[in-house]
C-alpha cells in the first residue's frame, strides 16, 4: 500500500520541531502557518507528530462525532496539583459520572438563583469605582475585572464562608496557581518544576493554602446543620441519579477548585477585553447603554432583565469570537481514525485554535472588525455550528456558560451605565496568550461618573 501524501507544513529546527516558535509567539506563528498551508497541516512539536485543524467539520469531528477518541494532551496535566480529578482534567468513565452529577448545578435555574450573590457583588464593585472616579486615579483594568470575577466565584461557591482576609490569601494563591500553570505550559521536563526556585516554592505555598482553605470549608459544612444554599452545598448534596451516591471529599476538592479557576480568570479576560473594544466603538457602546436604560430603568439587573437585553449579549458573544479567553486546544487520538480523508494514527496529537477558526477569513466578513451584529439570529443561521466555539461544543463543552454570559452582562450593563470609562492603554494591545488569551500589558482606565447627553 502506498504511504499517505499529508499536505506540507511549516518546517521546525532538527530534535525541538516547531516548539521554539510555539514558545516565541504560538498565536503569531499558527496565524501565518495557517494563512499559509491552508486548514489542516502537520506541526512537529519536539518528538512527536501533531496536525493543526482549521476547519468546522474537523471540529465537529474531534468534539462531537468522535469525542470518545481525542483525550485531553498530557499539557494539560501541569494543571494537575490545583485541578486534581476534577472535571476539567478527567477522562472517561470518572468524567461521564461527574459531569452527569455536576451538570443539574448550572442549569439554567440554578445559575439564575445565583443572579442574586451576583448583583450584590456587582454592586459592592460599583462602590469601588465611584471612589476611584473621585481620585480620578489611573488603574488596571485587567487586574480590577479579575478581583470582580474571583469575588463572584468565591460568594457563589462559598456563600460567606471565607473572612475577607482568608479570602484575599486564598485569591492571591489563585493567582499564582493560574500564572505558575501557564509559565509551566512549554516545559519539557518536570525537572524545572521540582527544583526549589523561589518561584516553585511560591506554587507550593499557593496550593497548600487552596487546599487547606477548601478542606477546611468542606469539613465544617459536613458537620453544620444545613448544607447551605450555595454552589457548594449544591455540590455536597448532588447524587448519582443511577446510584444515589454523593461525593468524596477528595472529588468535592477537585471539582470546586475546577471551576473556580476554571471559572474566573477566563471571565475576566473577556470582561476588560468588552470594555477594550467598547471604549472603541462608541455606537456599539451608546446600544447597549440605551438597552440597560430602557431594560433595567434603573433596577438591578435579574435574569427576566437579561432574556430581553439581547444586545448586550451579543456584545459578550463578539468579544468572545474577537479574543476567545481559551484560545486553542490539544487533544490525542487513542485509536486510528480518519478525520476528512486524512489519517490519524493512534497517539497523534491534534491542536484546534479557537482563535484561528473565529477568524477564519472564508467564514467570517473582515473578521479582525469589532460587530455585535454578526451575532443576530438570520445571520447565526447562515455559518457553520461549528465556527464559533469560546466555550468550546460537544458533551466536554464548558459548563459554566451559562455562569459566565450572565456574569459578563450583568457587569457591563451595570457598571456601563453608570460609568464613563476611558482606556489609557494602548489601542491594539499585544497579545500574551499562554493559557488565556491576555494582552501582553495590562488594560488600564480611568473612570467617572457617566455623562448623559
Ligand atoms: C468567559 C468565560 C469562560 C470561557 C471562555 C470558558 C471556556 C471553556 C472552554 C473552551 C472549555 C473547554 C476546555 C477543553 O475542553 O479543553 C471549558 C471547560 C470548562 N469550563 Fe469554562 N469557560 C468560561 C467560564 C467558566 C465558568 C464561569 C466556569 C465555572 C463556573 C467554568 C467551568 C468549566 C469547567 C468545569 C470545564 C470542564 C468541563 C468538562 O470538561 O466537562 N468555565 N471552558
Amino acid at each position: 500500500m502506498s504511504k499517505h501524501q499529508y499536505p506540507a507544513g511549516p518546517k521546525g529546527y532538527p530534535f525541538l520541531g516547531v516548539l521554539p516558535m510555539l514558545r516565541a509567539d504560538a498565536l503569531g506563528f499558527l496565524e501565518r502557518a495557517a494563512a499559509e498551508y491552508g486548514d489542516f497541516f502537520p506541526l512537529r512539536i519536539f518528538m512527536s507528530n501533531s496536525f493543526l485543524l482549521n476547519h468546522p467539520a474537523h471540529v465537529e469531528h474531534v468534539l462531537q462525532t468522535n469525542y470518545r477518541n481525542y483525550r485531553k494532551s498530557p499539557m494539560a496535566q501541569k494543571l494537575k496539583p490545583i485541578l486534581g480529578n476534577g472535571l476539567f482534567l478527567s477522562e472517561g468513565e470518572l468524567w461521564t459520572r461527574q459531569r452527569k452529577l455536576i451538570a443539574p448545578s448550572f442549569f439554567r435555574q440554578r445559575v439564575d438563583a445565583m443572579s442574586g450573590v451576583m448583583a450584590q457583588v456587582i454592586n459592592e464593585h460599583a462602590a469601588k469605582w465611584s471612589a476611584r472616579a473621585e481620585t480620578q486615579e489611573e488603574f488596571s483594568l485587567s487586574e480590577d475585572m479579575s478581583c470582580l470575577t474571583l469575588e463572584v466565584a468565591l460568594r457563589t461557591m462559598f456563600g460567606n464562608s471565607l473572612s475577607e482576609s482568608e479570602g484575599e490569601e486564598f485569591s492571591r494563591a489563585l493567582v499564582v496557581g493560574n500564572e505558575v500553570g501557564a509559565e509551566r505550559i512549554w516545559n519539557l521536563t518536570p525537572i524545572t518544576e521540582i527544583i526549589p526556585t523561589a518561584r516553585n516554592r511560591e506554587y507550593n505555598r499557593a496550593v497548600e493554602t487552596l487546599d487547606s482553605t477548601v478542606w477546611r470549608i468542606i469539613r465544617e459544612r459536613r458537620a453544620a446543620p444545613d448544607l447551605g444554599d450555595d454552589l457548594l452545598g449544591i455540590l455536597i448534596g448532588a447524587r448519582d441519579a443511577e446510584t444515589n451516591e454523593a461525593m468524596s471529599d477528595q472529588q468535592l476538592r477537585d471539582e470546586v477548585l475546577s471551576l473556580l479557576l476554571a471559572g474566573h480568570d477566563t471571565t475576566a479576560v473577556m470582561l476588560s477585553w468588552a470594555f477594550h473594544f467598547l471604549a472603541q466603538h462608541p455606537t456599539c457602546l451608546e446600544n447597549l447603554r440605551d438597552e440597560a436604560d430602557t431594560v433595567l430603568a434603573g433596577c438591578d439587573p435579574t435574569p427576566d432583565h437579561l432574556k430581553k437585553m439581547d444586545y448586550t449579549k451579543r456584545v459578550t458573544q463578539e468579544v468572545a469570537r474577537m479574543r476567545p479567553s481559551l484560545w486553542w486546544f490539544a487533544r490525542v487520538a487513542q485509536e486510528d481514525d480518519v478525520i476528512c480523508g486524512q489519517p490519524i494514527k493512534a497517539g497523534t496529537t491534534v491542536m484546534i485554535s479557537q482563535y484561528l477558526i473565529h477568524h477564519h477569513p472564508s467564514i467570517w466578513e473582515e473578521p479582525k472588525l469589532f460587530n455585535p451584529d454578526r451575532f443576530l439570529p438570520e445571520r447565526v443561521a447562515k455559518r457553520p455550528k461549528f465556527a464559533y466555539l469560546p466555550f468550546s461544543a460537544g458533551p466536554r463543552v464548558c459548563i459554566g456558560s451559562g455562569f459566565a454570559v450572565m456574569e459578563m452582562q450583568m457587569v457591563l450593563a451595570t457598571l456601563l451605565r453608570a460609568f464613563d470609562v476611558t482606556i489609557t492603554s494602548d489601542d491594539e494591545p499585544e497579545l500574551a496568550p499562554i493559557i488565556t488569551l491576555r494582552p501582553k500589558d495590562d488594560i488600564t482606565a480611568r473612570v467617572k461618573p457617566r455623562l448623559r447627553h
